[in-house]
């Protein structure tokens, strides 16, 4: 039984917010005379003291004493005596652990977005060093048309600024201070609950003591915004994956963020790519449990709210690092511009410029897609590219063609081409490269 509802092997990680939380209450219990001051005075030092010692791997946890809140108060007890007990005063377990996964969780949401930062300004640097390598567009995963490296690259950074965005929103509905609740009704003693809210630097308080310790609301909230966060880290993953194959072979990863094969002396496999992309699973499993968890859960505490917290603790582990090494990655790959080339050796990405080149020529756009279709096959009849067919080939499909065809098809003119806001194109792309340094603060 006790190994069973026990929390303390997870939640000991709360030690020093549990700490500060019991500290800022103390001092609360002191000024508004619901203790003496020297009664106060203990209960702080003998926290300052204990939370040195346990930073210093000097306590031992026990668990029967079931969760981090009353591994505290026995240890307390141990080191200042009886008055230990008078600490839990107006509080209750159900509103000091609410408290400490507000404190925990802002001070987590705060280094995520930083993190996602570092990945930011990973992608604009590379972006920048990049500027003018380009690489083949997809959709449907078959060449489209070709684009900027750096214009790829910046289409992660707009998604991790929204993902940087929600963090923040999240963060502001963390900022909320749920001492005071008791265990779900308020409390008999004439606490003050703007002095703690002010002490431990809280921007507001939940006005219902009932929601105050039922709420995980945040948490949801969190672990929404970390699996969208996942979701985008495994798209950019796989591209990774997919770009260092020999079939693709657009870039090359540094060899820190990959592994051999024990039997195959040739390999080089993007590990940490394939394992950002597969921990995605977890993250959402993690949402979609502390939903389940939530879902008719009747006012106030019940137990089952213990459930919060494996999953949040185990998010936080896995974002902080995949971010951390993915910039890394981003910071340290090498573009194949020799397999690019190669690439483009055998591409009509530039196709639908040969098609708005007769457009623009007056010839209806549907026709001119019928044209280009055609060239294409007869391009690729003579193994050669549409840069590489004659012109009587071009005159023979279309009089409307002239030798400035040759111009409008080269790769530099294609991507440039692009000029409007958003485009691949290069001035385009330094305008938009811009906004993200200016986002960055650079
Ligand atoms: N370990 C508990 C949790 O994480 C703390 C609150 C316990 N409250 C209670 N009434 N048993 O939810």
């Amino acid at each position: 039984m006790e190994e069973y509802t026990s929390s303390i092997r997870f939640d000991q990680r709360l030690a020093a917010v549990d700490i500060r939380g019991s500290i800022a209450h103390a001092r609360m219990l002191g000024r508004q005379g619901i203790l003496d001051a020297a009664e106060a005075d203990a209960l702080v030092s003998g926290l300052q003291a204990l939370l040195q010692d346990i930073e210093a791997g000097r306590v031992s946890f026990r668990v029967e004493d079931e969760d981090i809140h009353m591994n505290v108060e026995r240890l307390l007890h141990e080191r200042i005596g009886p008055v230990a007990g008078k600490l839990h005063t107006a509080r209750s377990r159900n509103d000091q652990v609410a408290l400490d996964m507000h404190l925990y969780m802002k001070q987590a949401i705060a280094e995520v977005m930083a993190k996602v930062r570092e990945l930011q300004a990973a992608l604009v640097e590379a972006a920048e060093r990049h500027l003018d390598v380009i690489i083949p567009g997809y959709t449907h995963l078959q060449r489209a048309q070709p684009v900027r490296l750096a214009h790829h690259l910046l289409a992660y950074f707009w998604m991790l600024e929204r993902d940087h965005a929600r963090f923040a929103d999240t963060l502001r509905r963390t900022d909320m201070m749920p001492l005071g609740a008791g265990a779900l009704a308020g409390t008999t003693f004439p606490i003050d609950r703007v002095q703690v809210a002010e002490e431990l630097g809280f921007a507001s308080l939940y006005e219902n003591s009932l929601d105050a310790v039922s709420d995980r609301d945040y948490l949801i909230e969190f672990l929404a915004a970390a699996s969208i966060l996942m979701m985008h880290l495994s798209r950019l993953a796989e591209e990774f994956i997919l770009w260092t194959s020999e079939e693709f072979s657009f870039i090359e990863l540094a060899d820190a963020y990959c592994t051999g094969s024990s039997m195959m002396p040739q390999k080089k496999n993007p590990d940490v790519a394939e394992l950002v992309r597969g921990k995605t699973g977890r993250v959402y499993g993690h949402l979609i449990g502390l939903l389940t968890v939530l879902k008719g859960l009747p006012l106030a505490y019940n137990k089952d709210l213990q459930e919060d917290k494996e999953g949040v603790f185990d998010t936080i582990d896995t974002l902080l690092p995949a971010l951390t090494l993915f910039a890394g990655m981003v910071r340290t790959m090498r573009v194949r511009e020799d397999r690019l080339a190669e690439a483009f050796a055998r591409d009509f990405s530039n196709a639908t410029d040969v098609a708005d080149y007769l457009a623009r020529k007056g010839v209806p756009f549907r026709e001119a897609h019928a044209v280009v279709g055609r060239l294409v096959l007869e391009a690729i009849r003579r193994g050669t590219n549409l840069a590489g067919l004659p012109f009587e080939v071009y005159q023979a499909a279309s009089d409307r063609f002239a030798p400035d065809i040759y111009e409008a098809v080269a790769l530099e003119r294609v991507v440039d081409a692009r000029t409007s806001r958003g485009g691949t194109g290069r001035e385009a792309v330094l305008a938009q490269l811009n906004m993200a340094k200016a986002v960055l603060g650079e």
